[in-house]
């Protein structure tokens, strides 16, 4: 099991910031602009010494570089830079005026952004249900000489067979962009360098806030092996080393570490761009990443996402994890996972669900001549017995399926329990049956019980049980199976004798369940696509939820974590194994494109049909299949995009790569289609998950043209069969039409796969295709409420006056929520993403009518205003909230005198033009006075 350590390492690193910072994940909410300090994207050839020169020269502007963005880098060619007296100059005026430089493609303001909490390890408790008794135990203390793989993520995605091939990525370096990686854990390598695992690194943060001028350093790892606060508050350390001997060092895949995150979760688009064009010019052969941003989801060409994607038309596979938000619905691809060419990865539940528990032993009168004790895995209950006990099992009653053990007074001929360990069942349903632990205990107790085993009712249900009553002294909770086999014996007459272990020193054994509830189905955390513009996202899925996982060595070295962080380091391993067994060469098309066609489509939980397209991608990815392609497609998915800009025809290529001819039959399956808007009361928003879903799907034909290049026939066939000599292509004709019986307004997203299986055995590609019915440009952002006047969430009445501080006019003041009541603000509920939201301020006259005044300035519509609000406007939203605060400040500096204003937000359409009226949604707040505290308003 050569490659697991690069798997697993590779999502140890993100769940090292999550530690640090209290439950962060794989997003990130954008939260500071840096004063004065711009990422500029100049010309290809165009000069950086030139261009701070020209500056300088010409307008006066000193500055001084933050950090160097792959001057001499064929993706981008630009840097971070500081103006050093940005006081005397004001933002927007200043970010126009190095825009209009002819040398200039493009500016942004230099955020700092925070990992934010998202998806983490998911709480022991789930929700009882009935289903997953199968059980199926294994204490993982795998065997370092066995070549056989036997870890779940690597059986579900085909990895074992080429662990078995000894395939294992020889030679290939993923970089991994992230927050750093524990290289002193065994199953990492243990070592930082040349010949070690983890080769090459570069730390973008150190431990000082990246506010400051950001400097690059060698040895990503830094403080991670002792994060400085720790919340959850689980540190089950001892014996993991022991348990997770699978997970052991070999050759394979090395790691390059780029640390974008500091300790505090603290980063900033200039580190994320720039580690992405260093990993990229450092000669990285992948790049992974777990992190994203959802605030800006679902815009292909928000600049990190658009950096990803130049560095994958280059030829290099970027993987990146698709996002932990599913709830939010659809629409939501984190950047930079919504890159084009960019492979955004969504998760999978684990079909086993690994739990760490403690470990007992328990003696039987059978085994007598064994000298080994028994292991059995537990959680401890509450109360815990005071210290370790040796106690002869004896349980309630005899079947596994009972639903009420100890519910009702213990018959008469109940032996003394009190120096027994009572075995019962958990009610699966105690508000159902009126039956809980106390009233268990109660009955335990009555027949002098003080010790209770309780066994889980499902696999999944498996968790701690607490019981309050007087004179139970311990509790502890064993798996459905452990409780059956228990049952078992004593059924048959065996004494046995169960050891509880002294609390200080329990062990730990690594129990894994078998999940037949959610395993293999697509996790209900992972985001959902596709983009704004109608780029199918995620492309595959890959196991992240319920995965065993390395964690830093101070930390436990090992941990069962849920993301999509812990999807897309195996699709980069995956890549890596391709490479491998491909001849040595990457390229992130083809490879994208083998991986879309080999992965198989999900079944959908209670739905008789696929996974959409937009929650799976292709489905699970099968690295076997994918490396032993025998059939390659010219395209990875077929695009349909709206009704205003619906592609009915399609044609794609079937070339037979194999040894044989081969005969493909062409066919279609359909996906579940989804409305993206649900109705309220306040009319249509965009739905979180479940969206509605609607019984209506596109029809597929095909015509194949063999060898020609054309249509051949004006036929079409619902499927068609097409031969194909080995060497020789195909082309397929599809014709698409789209959903009929669907409401249009409410956007329809529909998708499926065209399936091509060929007479080869086991040879199932698929062709994905997404598409909407209705006009996203004619889908409205905002509406009349969609912005007002705000105090926190409520409107204010027009008319209202506000005192404003002077201090909020310093540059560096930041709103916090208390600001949400005190500040005039406008409260901006976008109804979908857009890629341009201003915010400006009109002047308003003592009759509420607007005044113009000699203004020039205007709204995208036309209306005469002020200027733009100090931060504004900002770019490529996700459809979230967005405040813009008044603090008597605009964008190009100025200060507006004490009186009468609204604010108007102006939101740009869906595949909307800026030149064109039409295309901009409007809403305007009421008018509000406004007076500063200490005298009047004077120019900065
Ligand atoms: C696996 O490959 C490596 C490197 O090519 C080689 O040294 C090793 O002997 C191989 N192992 C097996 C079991 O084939
Ligand atoms: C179980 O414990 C009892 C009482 O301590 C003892 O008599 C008996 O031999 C033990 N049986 C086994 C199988 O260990
Ligand atoms: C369960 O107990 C009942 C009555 O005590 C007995 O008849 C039955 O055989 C037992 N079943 C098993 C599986 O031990
Ligand atoms: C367990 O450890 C605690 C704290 O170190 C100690 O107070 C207690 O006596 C120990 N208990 C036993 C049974 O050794
Ligand atoms: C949909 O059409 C628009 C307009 O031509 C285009 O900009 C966009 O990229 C298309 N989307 C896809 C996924 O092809
Ligand atoms: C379609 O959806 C819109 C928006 O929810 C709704 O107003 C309209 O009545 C629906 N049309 C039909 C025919 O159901």
């Amino acid at each position: 099991m050569r490659i697991s350590s690069v798997f697993c390492a590779l999502f140890a690193v993100v769940r090292v910031t999550a530690e640090a910072t209290a439950n962060a994940s794989a997003s990130a909410v954008p939260a500071n602009l840096v004063h004065g300090s711009y990422i500029v994207e100049l010309e290809a050839n165009e000069s950086l010494t030139d261009f701070y020169n020209a500056l300088s020269s010409e307008h006066g502007i000193k500055t001084e570089e933050r950090m160097s963005m792959g001057s001499s880098s064929q993706i981008f060619n630009g840097a971070s830079f500081k103006v050093l007296d940005s006081a005397g100059h004001d933002s927007s005026k200043l970010m126009d005026l190095i825009a209009a430089k002819l040398a200039v493609k493009s500016i942004w303001p230099v955020r700092t952004m925070t990992l934010d909490a998202g998806k983490t390890e998911e709480p022991k408790t789930k929700t009882p249900s009935q289903g997953s008794q199968k059980r199926q135990e294994s204490h993982a203390d795998g065997d370092d000489s066995s070549s056989s793989d036997t870890f779940m993520p690597h059986l579900m995605t085909q990895i074992d067979r080429l662990h078995a091939l000894n395939i294992t990525g020889k030679g290939f370096r993923i970089a991994m962009m992230d927050s750093g990686v524990d290289y002193t854990h065994p199953a990492l390598g243990g070592c930082f360098g040349p010949g070690c695992l983890v080769e090459h690194g570069w730390d973008f943060v150190g431990d000082a806030p990246p506010r400051r001028r950001a400097r690059a350093r060698r040895r990503p790892l830094r403080r991670l092996l002792r994060p400085r606060h720790s919340r959850r508050g689980i540190h089950r350390g001892a014996g993991r080393g022991q348990q997770v001997r699978f997970l052991g060092r070999g050759p394979g895949a090395k790691l390059w570490s780029y640390r974008c995150w500091n300790c505090a979760g603290v980063g900033s688009n200039e580190i994320l761009v720039a580690s992405f064009i260093r990993a990229f010019e450092d000669g990285a052969d992948i790049i992974q990443c777990s992190n994203g941003i959802y605030e800006f989801a679902g815009w292909g060409d928000e600049p990190w996402a658009l950096v990803a994607s130049r560095i994958a038309q280059t030829g290099v596979p970027v993987i990146v994890s698709g996002g932990n938000s599913g709830g939010r619905g659809m629409f939501n691809p984190s950047t930079p996972a919504s890159g084009l060419g960019v492979e955004s990865v969504a998760a999978v539940q684990n079909q086993n669900d690994p739990v760490f528990v403690s470990s007992g032993t328990y003696t039987t009168d059978e085994d007598q001549t064994k000298s080994e004790e028994n292991v059995y895995g537990f959680f401890a209950g509450t109360p815990y017995p005071a210290t370790a006990l040796t106690l002869p099992l004896w349980a309630v009653g005899n079947d596994t399926e009972s639903v009420m053990d100890a519910c009702s007074p213990l018959p008469d001929d109940t032996p003394d329990l009190s120096d027994k360990l009572v075995l019962l069942r958990v009610v699966p349903d105690a508000r159902a049956s009126n039956c809980y632990p106390p009233d268990q205990g109660q009955n335990i107790r009555a027949k002098g019980g003080k010790y209770m085993a309780y066994y889980a009712y499902s696999n999944t249900s498996w968790d701690e049980q607490f019981v309050y009553t007087d004179g139970i002294e311990g509790v502890i909770s064993v798996a459905p199976h452990q409780g059956a086999a228990w049952l078992e014996m004593l059924g048959r007459g065996v004494q046995v004798n169960v050891t509880i272990p002294d609390k200080n020193s329990t062990e730990e054994v690594l129990v894994e369940l078998e999940d037949h509830e959610t395993g293999g189905f697509a996790a209900d955390f992972t985001s959902w696509g596709p983009n704004w513009e109608l780029e199918p996202k995620p492309q595959v899925a890959s196991p992240g939820g319920r995965i065993l996982s390395t964690y830093p060595t101070a930390m436990g070295s090992y941990r069962v974590m849920s993301g999509t962080s812990m999807a897309s380091p195996l699709v980069a391993g995956m890549i890596a194994l391709m490479g491998e067994a491909r001849g040595g060469k990457l390229d992130s098309k083809l490879f994208n494109r083998i991986l879309s066609t080999t992965s198989k489509p999900l079944p959908l939980t209670k739905h008789d049909i696929l996974a959409p397209v937009q929650q799976v991608g292709s489905g699970l990815v099968q690295a076997y299949d994918a490396v032993f392609a025998q059939t390659l497609l010219d395209v990875d998915a077929l695009r349909l995009n709206d009704t205003d800009h619906f592609v009915a025809d399609h044609t794609f290529t079937i070339e037979n790569v194999g040894a044989e001819e081969a005969t493909y039959e062409i066919g279609h399956m359909k996906a579940l289609s989804m409305y993206a808007m649900v109705s309220t009361l306040s009319g249509d928003v965009l739905a979180g998950y479940p969206n509605p879903t609607v019984d209506s799907w596109a029809e597929l034909t095909f015509s194949p043209d063999f060898l020609s290049g054309t249509r051949e026939t004006n036929v079409p066939y619902l499927y068609s069969v097409v031969t194909i000599p080995a060497g020789g292509s195909a082309h397929i004709a599809v014709t698409v039409v789209p959903p009929q019986n669907v409401n249009a307004t409410r956007l329809p997203v529909y998708s499926g796969y065209v399936s091509i299986n060929s007479t080869r055995e086991d040879e199932h590609l698929v062709l994905p295709y997404l598409g909407v019915v209705g006009s996203m440009r004619a889908a409205p952002i905002l509406k009349p409420g969609s912005a007002f006047l705000a105090n926190y969430g409520s409107p204010v009445d027009a008319n209202t006056s506000y005192t404003l501080p002077r201090s909020v006019q310093d540059p560096s003041f930041e709103p916090g929520t208390d600001d949400d009541g005190r500040l005039p603000n406008m409260l901006v509920s976008p109804i979908m993403g857009t890629r341009l939201l201003h915010a400006h301020v009109v002047a308003v006259d003592e009759q509420g009518a607007d005044k113009s005044g000699n203004n020039t300035m205007k709204t995208p519509t036309g209306v005469p205003c002020m200027g733009a609000l100090a931060g504004w406007p900002k770019r490529y939203l996700a459809a979230l909230n967005q405040r813009a605060y008044f603090l008597g400040l605009l964008a190009d500096g100025t200060v507006l005198p004490p009186g009468s204003y609204r604010m108007v937000a102006s939101a740009l359409r869906i595949f909307g033009d800026e030149a064109v009226v039409e295309d901009w949604d409007v809403v305007g707040t009421v008018a509000f006075s406004i007076e500063y505290a200490n005298g009047t308003a004077s120019s900065r």
